[in-house]
């Protein structure tokens, strides 16, 4: 662990390299860290993705793991809540447009640009939350990505654009919003590149096709299908069509 910047009201521990900030920040829950806690590495060794998956963070990223005390542990509404931070944060200190793909992407110039991993922690014995999660993963200045995800990922490439300039205006707009001050639903919905278009899913093992209409309150996905069915999604992968 090194030094690396203070921040007020939120305690910062900073690796070169860790396993996963996610992983590192829920042990750090675990073992009681004052809250709220950020950590942040240049490079981990086993970055965690949704649904099981790996995240490429070989370096030339912003790995972010922000531990909070939340009254917010619906984690999908927490994920939306974050994509609204990350975006704003972005697009305030780059210029640059970006759009976010329900429910954890950010994306730029249609490449995925960050993703995002909510996890609640709780007691487990009482089950009673002790804190969130909110792991974060963008990618600054990547040079080269691995084969598999070249032609789907992009990089900010914003001179001046720094992990640590990234990572304090992103936790300052998370603890902002988690606070209620403002509502981010809505910018959500704005920059939402999936309402209004066609999408396919998979529900229960079988294929849907449908347009996305809503992002409902606790961050569900409505889709309607052609037969006027209206499906509610919570999570899982979503494609666009056209
Ligand atoms: C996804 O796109 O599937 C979510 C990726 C989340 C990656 C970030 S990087 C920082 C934090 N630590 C992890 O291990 N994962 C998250």
């Amino acid at each position: 662990m090194r030094k690396f910047f203070w921040m007020e009201g939120v305690r910062v521990y900073a690796f070169d390299k860790i396993d996963s900030t996610n992983s590192e920040a829920v042990r750090r829950i675990k073992s009681g860290v004052k809250l709220p806690a950020l950590f942040i590495a240049d490079s981990q060794t086993a970055g965690k993705g949704t649904r099981g998956r790996s995240f490429y963070s070989d370096g030339g990223g912003l790995y972010m793991s922000l531990a909070v005390n939340a009254d917010e542990t619906r984690i999908q509404r927490l994920t939306v809540l974050a994509a609204v931070a990350v975006a704003q944060s972005i697009e305030k200190l780059t210029g640059k447009t970006v759009g976010i793909k329900w429910v954890n992407d950010v994306y730029l110039n249609g490449k995925k640009l960050c993703g995002i991993l909510c996890e609640r922690v709780a007691d487990p014995i009482s089950g009673k939350t002790l804190g969130v999660v909110i792991g974060i993963g963008i990618n600054l200045f990547v040079k080269d990505f691995p084969d598999e995800i070249k032609d789907i990922a992009v990089s900010l490439n914003s001179k001046g654009v720094t992990a640590k300039i990234l990572s304090c205006e992103i936790t300052n707009r998370i603890l902002k919003l988690l606070s209620g001050e403002e509502d981010f639903m809505q910018y959500y919905k704005e920059k939402s590149v999936l309402l209004g278009r066609e999408v396919c899913y998979v529900k229960d093992g079988k294929q849907y096709t449908g347009i996305a209409r809503d992002i409902d309150d606790s961050g569900a996905l409505v889709v309607e299908d052609s037969d006027r069915f209206t499906a509610i999604l919570s999570s899982g992968d979503v494609m666009l069509l056209k």
